[in-house]
C-alpha cells in the first residue's frame, strides 16, 4: 500500500484500488464532473457512484475528459432498490452503463438487501459477470446472515461487501466473516460524513504525531485494516488531503486506540430495518 494505484486483489484476481472517491450527494453536472476530474488528476483511479446518486452521466463525462485510459480506472455503480429483481436489474444495468457512457463497469453492487428480492437481483449480477459485462460483482449493506443466505445458493461468491464502517462502527464480526470467505470489505461514510468524529481527541493526538489530520488518520486506519475506502469530497484540497495517506504508518497501539472508539453507532440506516 504505497500509492493510490495500489489495490486489494479480489477473489477473482481483479485489482481494486484501496482508496477511491465517493460521490453520494454530489450534484449531477458541474459539481460531479469537477470533483471526479480533480480526483483523477491527483491520481485517484477509483470512483464509487450508484444509480441512486443520479450523477452517473457526470461521472462518465469526467472519466472521458480526464484523458486517463479506461482500463486504468476502477468504476463502481449499484442497482437501486426499486429496480431489484432479475429482469429489472438487467435493465437497470444497461441504463447505468449508458449514462456512464462506458461499455463495462469494474464493480456492480446490490445497493441494499431488499427482502424477498436481493437473491434474484444477485442472480442477474452473476449473469452480467458471466457475460463479461462487469469485472466484479458484490453487495452492499449485507449483514452476515444476508451473506450466508446469498452464499447458500450462489454460483459466484460476492467479491465485495460495501458497508458503513468507521471508528464508531468497526463491524468486527462482519469483517472477520468477510475475510474468512474472501469477500473484500469496503467502507462507506469512512469519515462519518465529516461530523464529530473529526474532532475526536484520540484521532487529533495521533494525527499531531505524524503531521496528519484526523481524516487522514481514519483513512490510514482503513488501509491498515485492509478495508477499501471511498471518502467523498467536492473540495479540491480535501480530495488531495484524503489521498495523502501513503507516507506514514500507525503503530499497533494506535490501531487499537482507534478500534476502541467503537460505539456500534450508525449514521445510516440499519440493514435489518430499512423501508426504502
Ligand atoms: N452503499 C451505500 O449504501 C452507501 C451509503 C453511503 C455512502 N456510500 C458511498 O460512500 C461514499 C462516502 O460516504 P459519505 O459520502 O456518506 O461520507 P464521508 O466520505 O464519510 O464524508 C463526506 C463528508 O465529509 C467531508 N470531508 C471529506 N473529506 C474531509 C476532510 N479531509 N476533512 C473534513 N471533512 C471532509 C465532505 O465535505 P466536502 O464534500 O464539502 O469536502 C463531506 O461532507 C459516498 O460518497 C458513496 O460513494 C455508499
Amino acid at each position: 500500500m504505497k500509492s493510490l494505484k495500489d489495490g486489494a486483489v479480489l477473489h477473482n484476481g481483479v485489482k481494486m484500488p484501496w482508496l477511491g472517491l465517493g460521490v453520494y450527494k454530489v450534484q449531477e453536472g458541474k459539481e460531479v464532473i469537477q470533483a471526479v476530474k480533480t480526483a483523477i488528476e491527483i491520481g485517484y483511479r477509483h470512483i464509487d457512484t450508484a444509480a441512486f446518486y443520479q450523477n452517473e452521466e457526470g461521472v462518465g463525462r469526467a472519466i472521458k475528459e480526464s484523458g486517463v485510459p479506461r482500463e486504468e480506472l476502477f468504476i463502481t455503480t449499484k442497482v437501486w432498490n426499486s429496480d431489484q429483481g432479475y429482469d429489472t436489474t438487467l435493465k437497470a444495468f444497461e441504463t447505468s452503463l449508458q449514462k456512464l457512457g462506458l461499455d463495462y463497469v469494474d464493480l456492480y453492487l446490490v445497493h441494499w438487501p431488499v427482502k424477498g428480492k436481493y437473491k434474484e437481483t444477485y442472480k442477474a449480477l452473476e449473469k452480467l459477470y458471466k457475460d463479461g459485462r462487469v469485472r466484479a460483482i458484490g453487495v452492499s449493506n449485507f449483514q452476515i446472515h444476508h451473506l450466508e443466505d446469498i452464499m447458500a445458493d450462489c454460483e459466484i461468491k460476492p467479491m465485495v461487501n460495501q458497508v458503513e464502517y468507521h471508528p464508531r462502527l468497526t463491524q468486527k464480526a462482519l469483517h472477520a466473516f468477510c475475510k474468512q470467505h474472501g469477500i473484500q470489505l469496503e467502507a462507506w461514510s469512512p469519515l462519518m460524513r465529516g461530523g464529530e468524529l473529526l474532532n475526536e481527541p484520540v484521532l487529533v493526538e495521533i494525527g499531531k504525531k505524524y503531521g496528519k489530520t484526523p481524516a487522514q488518520v481514519i483513512l490510514r486506519w482503513d488501509l491498515q485494516n485492509e478495508v477499501v475506502t471511498i471518502p467523498k469530497s467536492v473540495t479540491p484540497y480535501r480530495i488531495k488531503e484524503n489521498a495523502d495517506i501513503f507516507d506514514f504508518e500507525l503503530t499497533a497501539e494506535e490501531m487499537k486506540a482507534i478500534d476502541s472508539l467503537n460505539q456500534d453507532k450508525r449514521i445510516g440506516p440499519d440493514p435489518d430495518n430499512f423501508d426504502f
